[in-house]
């Protein structure tokens, strides 16, 4: 279960009628909890209760008693011995009416009404082991909110489904942002009265929700005309007490779809919610889900987390605020010129979904001016930070609307936070009719035309929100003459996953360099855009997150050069991390941020996870001061023996044999026994699966054929060749009996890699065979060479340089020779070192068998690696690594750096196949 959907387990179970007997097992049930679980715990084989209440060992202690005895029993489960031997994280007592709850790990306690309970679900989303925690339970009210408006969306298209067609969704996703607002204004008093919204609509409207959609429409036209026109506009008089909003907000139509008696009770239930609580950043990117069906099943759970914006926002320009506001201390002209910076700072986001980026840097900042005020004696002063400097552009219509929705929120709740409420009210109506979020395709949009260089005005040429599709015309810079700031999280979509559409639009973005448009991600677009645009405003910096795919392999290759050649550099990065967010099915990608302006002398800053490096230069794969490029060589650049492709096949399957088949064929006619290999294909490695094909040399062709098997499976082969499409294969339908490539075969013994293999595991997987199998074209294989080039493939550092430098599948290790294996940078082998990594190699095979029949899948498990195998790699790394610095490598980024400056040395010494050292 997820955490929306627990959220509505609870809230229904809060509703329904209590029964003392049936809570612990029904609270268990709503956090996920199974029947046959629940049965054990209700037979009492699992229950470990000594207080006659219900115990989940390693979870929760559940007590229900009589009215009045609540904080009582809470004490006694804090009390009982069978708490602390099971383990119970959580303790729960309730009688029904009141309800107290603590977690003994960190001693947070809830206590509260028993219907208010579901309102602290984030607080026991441990017991559903998720354990992002902090975030959710930060989030509680986001989840609540977008699972409740998320049910009245679903229910609203069942009774006007003519709202869901293409044509009317843009009115539905309206209707939602004018809803989403009249909830936040009835409880922040931006409506003078508590709840006036939901009242009115409860007490004007029929119960049987007959004209329901009636009062809304009329309450929308009251927002949407100016007091002084309301008699002339006759507007009722119940509805004259909303104020006067607009904004683009209620303008146009104000027909609103009609509700069935359900709709209108989600309707009331929204409106009980405390919109107080709501976090724009966060609920901005939830609520997207609402109206996105292909979402809506992990409602909510999409949102990037404040943590990982800041990583981008931070490096930007946010360190450096901080930097300045310490520098300045008290000094108050210091102060207010950075006061002036600040006001006159533009924020650009052109992929901005529903604005987080804009809202997290937009709070930042108020934050920031805050500080200045208050050490310049100037408490509680309105705010020189314009929301119109915090621009974007954003494809989707209903999130466009949110973003400007929620930095219209984010500055009334700085407003009430710095300034108080009466000033965050007189401010706030009506909204201002400015549209500086912009609803289009950013790799089709001139960014100038929406972020102008500075000293010029912004000419918003796309659709608009809140409003028809009208030109608004031009909206000035409020605070002319600062810096550009862009950032966002683009889609990134790899070149096989784009649809035609955004193939073009990538084509449009990469216009100057257009090779890249073909082989690149499609984040790289934005790419594109920046330079276009650091062109006209050369002081803007842009930082974006991305795949890691964009700084690996051929993709780094390809795309850095074009930009380091365009005068920018990298200003600063974050190597690759994961990029999670709550939605269970979501492992998250494997991200970098990537911050890009034009060059300078300034200090590069490198992150990785904690750390921070500051150096001069960041090259193409995010190694400090190297920018050197790593190209495909053909032969090895070191001592390392050659690596060639497997064998491949192309037979329709009729080489292949499975074990009985072969061992069948053998006891039929033990002549066939020479004809039979193993077969080594990736699965076969990693997985262990045993699979034989049919190896017949050309001479033995007329033997083979007598026996019937063969024949008749070769004639399959024939006949199979021969249909294929291409003229290669065709031409060995002539001879069935043998691989169509047929890259090597082992005299003693052969060394092989899988091509693709998880990027989980933490060393790459590589077996050693006898000269009786046959590598396939899944693997790459090295046949009959020294066993210490074993060593080298198994070692961390190899696992390194070729996740750096080889491409991924998604993010997967896509191994490669001429990539990979060619380029590792190999210091000269002496003998001693040689036959230390043959034992090495040696040890780690024996360990390995150790523990036959386990799998390389089954034994390089990260969780689960036995220890001697786990001991004879770290010897292995220990010997390797000792030979290139003497001692342990402290880190990979220093395995890296290592490696990039003996492949630069390398390479240029044999004066082939030099790095370019492009700056
Ligand atoms: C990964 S989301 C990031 C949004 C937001 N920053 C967040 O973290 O939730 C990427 C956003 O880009 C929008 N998008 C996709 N293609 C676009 C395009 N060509 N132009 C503008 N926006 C686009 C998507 O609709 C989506 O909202």
């Amino acid at each position: 279960m997820n955490a929306v959907e627990i959220e509505q387990a609870i809230s229904d179970l809060a509703i329904k009628e209590f029964d003392r007997h049936e809570f612990p097992f029904a609270f268990l049930q709503a956090f996920g909890n199974k029947e046959t679980t629940l049965k054990r715990l209700r037979s009492g084989s699992s229950n470990k209760s000594d207080l006659g209440g219900v115990l989940q060992a390693n979870n929760i202690h559940i007590l229900v008693s009589d009215q009045g005895a609540v904080t009582q029993n809470l004490a006694k489960l804090k009390d009982s011995s069978a708490t602390t031997k099971s383990k119970a994280r959580f303790i729960l007592a309730t009688d029904g009416v009141d309800f107290e709850a603590e977690d003994i790990d960190t001693g947070e306690t809830v206590a509260c009404n028993y219907k208010d309970f579901p309102d602290h679900f984030g607080f026991f989303l441990p017991l559903a082991g998720i354990s992002t925690v902090q975030q959710v339970r930060e989030s509680s009210f986001d989840i609540r909110a977008t699972s409740r408006l998320n049910r009245l969306y679903v229910e609203l298209l069942k009774d006007n489904p003519e709202w869901g067609s293409a044509q009317r969704r843009p009115d539905m996703n309206h209707f939602m942002a004018r809803l989403i607002f009249c909830f936040f204004a009835e409880d922040t008093e931006i409506f003078f009265k508590n709840g006036l919204f939901s009242d009115t609509v409860a007490q004007m409207s029929a119960r049987d929700s007959s004209d329901t959609h009636v009062v809304i429409s009329e309450i929308f036209r009251s927002m949407n005309t100016k007091r002084e026109l309301r008699s002339a506009e006759n507007t009722h008089r119940w509805a004259d007490v909303f104020p006067y909003v607009n904004g683009g907000l209620f303008s146009g139509t104000t027909e609103t779809p009609k509700f069935s008696k359900i709709a209108r009770t989600y309707l009331l239930h929204i409106g009980s919610l405390d919109w107080t609580k709501i976090n724009p950043d966060i609920f901005g990117s939830m609520i997207q889900a609402v109206t996105d069906e292909e979402e809506r099943g992990s409602l909510g759970m999409h949102y990037t987390s404040v943590p990982n914006i800041l990583k981008v926002l931070n490096p930007l320009f946010l360190d450096d605020l901080r930097n300045k506001l310490e520098e300045a201390g008290d000094n108050p002209r210091t102060l207010l010129n950075l006061r002036k910076r600040i006001s006159r700072i533009r924020v650009f986001d052109p992929a901005c979904g529903s604005g987080n980026f804009l809202v997290i840097a937009y709070k930042q900042m108020r934050e920031i001016e805050n500080t200045i005020n208050e050490r310049r004696g100037e408490e509680g002063r309105k705010s020189d930070i314009p929301l119109t400097n915090f621009r974007g552009i954003e494809l989707r219509d209903f999130p466009a609307e949110v973003a400007r929705l929620a930095l219209i929120i984010a500055e009334y709740q700085c407003d009430l936070l710095y300034r108080g409420q009466k000033e965050a009210i007189q401010d706030f109506l009506p909204l201002a009719q400015d549209n500086w979020i912009t609803c289009g395709n950013a790799l089709r949009i001139d960014w100038l035309s929406v972020c102008p260089p500075t000293g010029a005005t912004s000419a918003l040429v796309a659709n608009d929100m809140f409003e028809e599709h009208t030109n608004r015309g031009l909206i000035e810079f409020v605070n002319e003459g600062g810096e550009t700031y862009l950032c966002g999280n683009p889609p990134y979509r790899g070149s096989k996953w784009q649809s035609d559409d955004q193939k073009r639009d990538l084509a449009q973005a990469w216009t100057k360099h257009p090779k890249l448009s073909k082989t690149t991600d499609y984040v790289t677009g934005w790419l594109a855009k920046f330079l276009d645009y650091a062109d006209h405003e050369p002081s803007a910096v842009g930082a974006f997150v991305s795949t890691n795919s964009i700084c690996q392999g051929q993709q780094a290759i390809e795309i850095w050069p074009a930009i380091f050649n365009r005068d920018c550099e990298i200003k600063f990065a974050h190597t690759s991390f994961n990029w999670a967010n709550l939605a269970s099915h979501n492992a998250g990608v494997t991200v970098v941020i990537v911050g890009v302006g034009k060059k300078s002398n300034s200090v590069k800053m490198l992150y990785q996870d904690e750390l921070v490096k500051q150096c001069s230069q960041i090259g193409p794969y995010l190694v400090a001061d190297s920018i050197s490029y790593v190209e495909k060589s053909n032969e090895p650049i070191g001592q390392q023996s050659t690596m060639s492709f497997g064998n491949m096949p192309r037979d329709g399957g009729f080489l292949f044999l499975d074990s009985d088949s072969s061992r069948s064929l053998v006891n039929q006619d033990n002549t066939a026994r020479k004809f039979i290999k193993r077969f080594i294909g990736s699965e076969e490695l990693i997985k262990g699966k045993l699979r034989y094909c049919f190896w017949i040399e050309d001479a033995d062709v007329q033997e083979a054929l007598n026996i019937p098997l063969i024949a008749e499976r070769l004639e399959l082969v024939k006949n199979n060749r021969n249909q294929s499409d291409a003229e290669s294969t065709r031409q060995y339908a002539l001879k069935p009996h043998r691989f169509v490539q047929i890259a090597g075969y082992a005299k003693k013994f052969v060394i092989v890699i899988p091509r693709v293999s998880s990027e989980n595991r933490p060393y790459l997987p590589v077996g050693l065979f006898q000269s009786d199998c046959v590598a396939g074209d899944s693997t790459f294989a090295i046949y009959d060479s020294p066993l210490w080039n074993l060593s080298l493939v198994a070692s961390r550092l190899h696992w390194v340089w070729v996740g750096t430098v080889c491409s991924r599948m998604r993010s997967d290790f896509r191994y490669s020779n001429t990539l990979g294996w060619n380029t590792f940078p190999l210091p000269d082998l002496t003998e001693k070192n040689k036959a230390d990594l043959t034992k090495c190699a040696e040890d780690i095979l024996l360990a390995r068998e150790s523990h036959f029949p386990s799998t390389i899948a089954d034994l390089y498990d990260p969780e689960t690696m036995p220890m001697n195998l786990r001991e004879a790699h770290e010897r292995n790394d220990e010997v390797l690594e000792r030979i290139y610095i003497g001692r342990r490598f402290r880190n990979d980024t220093e395995r890296l750096e290592k490696l990039f400056d003996l492949y630069t040395e390398m390479v240029s010494a044999k004066g082939k196949n030099k790095p370019k050292a492009k700056k």
